[in-house]
């Protein structure tokens, strides 16, 4: 009898132990199917900027829990393919830099298909007719006003240095197929003029690229149209490697460090070029690619999880010039010095 009692009391302690065994289990399973991922698909993942952005993105995943899926998407097909990925994965959502921003209605109509929601970042959609696609959450710059800095830096580093402006030309690396290039080049322009520099002084040359090589070849086409006069140079363009381009072409045209201006735009792909001793790239708008990183991907995440739509239209406009002087110290605030 005593024997008896003592099997059934141990059958029923196995039994339990089973079953809070199976609960746990069950809990556990249940947490990993809610491990929230999202994507984070960029244009160029060669440009320093954009590796910044995802490393600030995987910084949010880490504080908040989630899973940051990195995909380069250098062109139209390499994009929608990594739609599918992500879906196939399991991410409910992704912020994302488009190769071109025509995709914009092709990328929307797939994420729709696969049930995932979109975050633009950096350069917005637009649609058949050209029109930025409004009703899609994005986060860029406030490029005009950024462009503008960027040339009052440049003229103020020109008087800084005593120049002579009938001696001065800017040459202006263009991208207009992109808006926030443009706009950015436009505010540039906007601010050399203000100052005075006459409108015959100021070249455009439109890069074929947006890349280094891209900025090289159009200063060059632009150098051999100048004047002899033209002994002072200021070099414009839409980011860093718009501007550090054009600083090599005027080296190699045979144009003094101390003889040219280029400010560029970005920051994060200048640091190696402000290392170097001295060289025609003064400096660089500093941008915040900690909130175009961190903050785009913790948006995402609190959108697929809390339902919470991000912003239509985020206009960053917090920059900081950085040159030789001051750089390190700049970039050590945001956690970018190495
Ligand atoms: C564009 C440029 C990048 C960077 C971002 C900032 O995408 O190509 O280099 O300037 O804008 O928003």
């Amino acid at each position: 009898m005593s024997a008896h009692r003592l099997s059934v009391g141990f059958t029923l302690r196995a039994l339990g132990c089973a079953a809070a065994l199976f609960a746990a289990s069950a809990l556990s399973s249940l947490a990993g199917a809610e491990e929230v991922k999202i994507g984070f698909l960029v244009k160029q993942a060669e440009e320093p900027w954009f590796q910044t952005e995802w490393a600030f993105a995987e910084k949010a995943g880490k504080d908040k829990g989630f899973t940051v899926i990195k995909i380069a998407v250098p062109d139209g097909e390499k994009t929608l393919a990594a739609i599918d990925t992500l879906a196939a994965n399991g991410a409910k959502g992704f912020v994302i830099c488009p190769p071109d921003t025509s995709l914009g209605p092709a990328i929307m109509a797939k994420a729709r298909l696969n049930g995932l929601k979109v975050l633009a970042v950096d350069d917005r959609f637009v649609d058949a007719h050209g029109q930025p696609m409004e009703d899609v959450p994005y986060v860029g710059l406030a490029a005009f006003k950024i462009g503008q800095k960027q040339g009052l830096a440049m003229v103020e580093e020109a008087k800084r240095r005593g120049w002579d402006l009938s001696a001065t030309y800017a040459v202006i690396n263009t991208f207009d197929e992109l808006d926030t290039g443009k706009k950015r080049t436009d505010g540039s322009v906007d601010s050399l003029k203000a100052a005075g520099l006459p409108a015959d002084h100021i070249l455009f040359t439109a890069q074929k690229t947006l890349d280094v090589p891209g900025s090289m070849d159009a200063t060059n086409s632009a150098l051999v149209k100048l004047p002899g006069t033209a002994t002072h140079l200021l070099i414009g363009g839409m980011n860093d490697s718009a501007v550090l381009g054009g600083v090599r072409a005027t080296e190699s045209a045979g144009f003094k460090a101390a003889n040219v201006i280029g400010v560029g735009i970005n920051g994060t792909d200048a640091i190696g070029e402000l290392k170097k001793a001295d060289s025609g790239f003064f400096g660089s708008m500093l941008l915040s690619p900690d909130t175009s990183g961190y903050e785009t991907a913790r948006q995402m995440f609190e959108w697929v999880t809390t339902g919470k739509e991000p912003a239509k239209y985020t206009a960053l406009d917090n920059v900081t010039l950085i040159t030789r002087a001051n750089f390190q110290q700049e970039l050590t605030r945001i956690g970018l010095w190495k």
